[in-house]
């Protein structure tokens, strides 16, 4: 049976309700719908940009664009392709996206741990009192080679102390990145619920930037966490399950 709380594919919706609140619009990266306009001032405002589905895709039909001195080079899993000219690009973009509707994003160089890029998931639920709780935090770590961090396209998942420690955070950073987290997600728990009823459970994908700031990638209302079932450490999908329950969720 499905469980009870809200759910919401479209990421320009949700994307859009993010930007109208100060506090959270600093953690968006700079998103545009696809089109050959708004590639063009992207492209030339920023390196590099992420093209994804609108409508979300686990990882899956995401490119990263990148503009060099005299062409723009694209990555589709680890597969580089280059071209010439913005209209070659955006015709070959065109063809990807076929009639599905595509999001431009700007790109965040992604934090590194030993080598590997990595983003933070952050779990937030509401509880059956009524406040939202970050109730989980962990990460996923990508594969060098790759543009993604999906755990369903090879990342791996990993433990937030350990992951940021890897990246060169000291314990006092990693507890403030930790505080910093929870209040992100519990803002976005309020935002959302301000917009649409029924919510219980989000799961926001952040990535560090190079200066160590979050950036909000997307929010997803149905966010999966059957992988932290298989870690040494239970404690995570316990908490999560433990508040899952009360609106439903089991598993
Ligand atoms: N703007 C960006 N800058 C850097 N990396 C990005 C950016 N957008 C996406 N990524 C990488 O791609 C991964 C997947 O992107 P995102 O979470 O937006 O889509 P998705 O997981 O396919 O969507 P859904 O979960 O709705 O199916 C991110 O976890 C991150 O590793
Ligand atoms: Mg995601």
């Amino acid at each position: 049976m499905k469980y009870k709380s809200s759910s919401l594919k479209n990421k320009w919706t949700k994307t859009k309700w993010l930007l109208e609140q100060p506090r959270l619009r600093k953690h968006v990266p700079r998103t545009m719908l696809f089109n050959r306009k708004n590639l063009q001032s992207m492209l030339s405002a920023h390196r590099m940009i992420y093209f994804k589905p609108a409508d979300g895709s686990g990882g899956a039909k995401i490119i990263r664009i990148k503009r060099l001195a005299s062409r723009y080079r694209i990555q589709y899993k680890t597969k580089k392709s280059y071209y010439l000219t913005l209209d070659a690009l955006h015709q070959k973009l065109q063809r990807f996206a076929g009639s599905r509707s595509f999001l431009l994003q700007k790109g965040i160089r992604l934090a590194r741990t030993n080598g590997k890029p990595f983003d933070i998931r952050v779990m937030v639920q509401k509880t059956n009192r009524g406040n939202w709780v970050s109730s989980a935090i962990f990460t996923k770590i990508g594969e060098r080679n790759k543009v993604t961090t999906n755990y369903n396209q090879g990342g791996a998942i990993g433990y937030f102390n350990e992951t940021m420690a890897g990246a060169g955070y000291d314990t006092l950073k990693i507890q403030q990145l930790e505080q910093q987290l929870k209040q992100l997600g519990v803002a976005v728990g309020n935002n959302f619920e301000h917009h649409v009823e029924g919510f219980r459970e989000l799961g926001l994908d952040v990535a560090i930037g190079p200066k160590g700031k979050p950036w909000i990638l997307e929010v997803n209302t149905s966010p999966r966490f059957y992988p932290l079932k298989h870690m040494a450490d239970k404690k995570l999908y316990q908490r999560i399950i433990f508040y899952a329950k009360q609106y439903g969720r089991y598993s």
